[in-house]
């Protein structure tokens, strides 16, 4: 499929943006790429290993960079990480990009994320804490483009939904 746009697709950590990107990428016959995949070659470091190696504004800086080249892409599914949806990045992506906030609720998302302790962000984080900073982050996402709500939805589903919504 020819779009020359961009689908960005967004939200908090545990949505399932990289996996979720992939099944839609290969839907649509996109390319696909993953922010923090990319990030983790690049430096040859799990995320984790930069924030606490090199710090999270060391991370940040290099996040924006990988963010705003892959935006000039086109016909590609771009999976961002979780804070990496700033006003730059969102002005850039107005230009030639669809983005699309995936969102789950708290309980669904606190949950997944408490999972596992590969997410430097949450690491240290009470569950409430947790759920205010989805609360500040969702003020960012709900500039997307569009909201998809994917609670109590198989993968498949949540990328009908999209497709649908989209009118791809
Ligand atoms: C972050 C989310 C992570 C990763 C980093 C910071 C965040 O990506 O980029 O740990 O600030 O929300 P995922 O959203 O893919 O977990």
């Amino acid at each position: 499929m020819k779009l020359n746009k961009n689908l960005i697709l967004i939200g908090f950590m545990g949505v399932g943006k990289s996996s979720l990107g992939r099944l839609l990428a290969k839907k649509l016959n996109l390319k696909f790429f993953d922010t923090d995949f990319i990030l983790e070659k690049k430096t040859k470091m799990k995320v984790f290993e930069i924030f606490n190696k090199k710090g999270e504004p060391y991370f940040r800086n290099l996040e924006r960079k990988v963010v705003l080249n892959l935006l000039n892409k086109k016909n590609s599914v771009i999976s961002l990480g979780g804070g990496a949806f700033n006003e730059k990045v969102r002005k850039v992506a107005q230009k030639n990009c669809v983005t699309i906030w995936l969102n789950w609720s708290a309980k669904t998302l606190i949950d997944r994320i408490k999972k596992n302790n590969k997410r430097p962000v949450a690491s240290n984080l009470s569950n409430n804490q947790l759920k205010d900073l989805l609360i500040n982050r969702s003020k960012i996402y709900s500039k997307a483009n569009y909201k998809i709500e994917c609670e109590n939805m198989a993968k498949t589903e949540i990328i009908d939904k999209i497709v649908h919504s989209l009118k791809l």
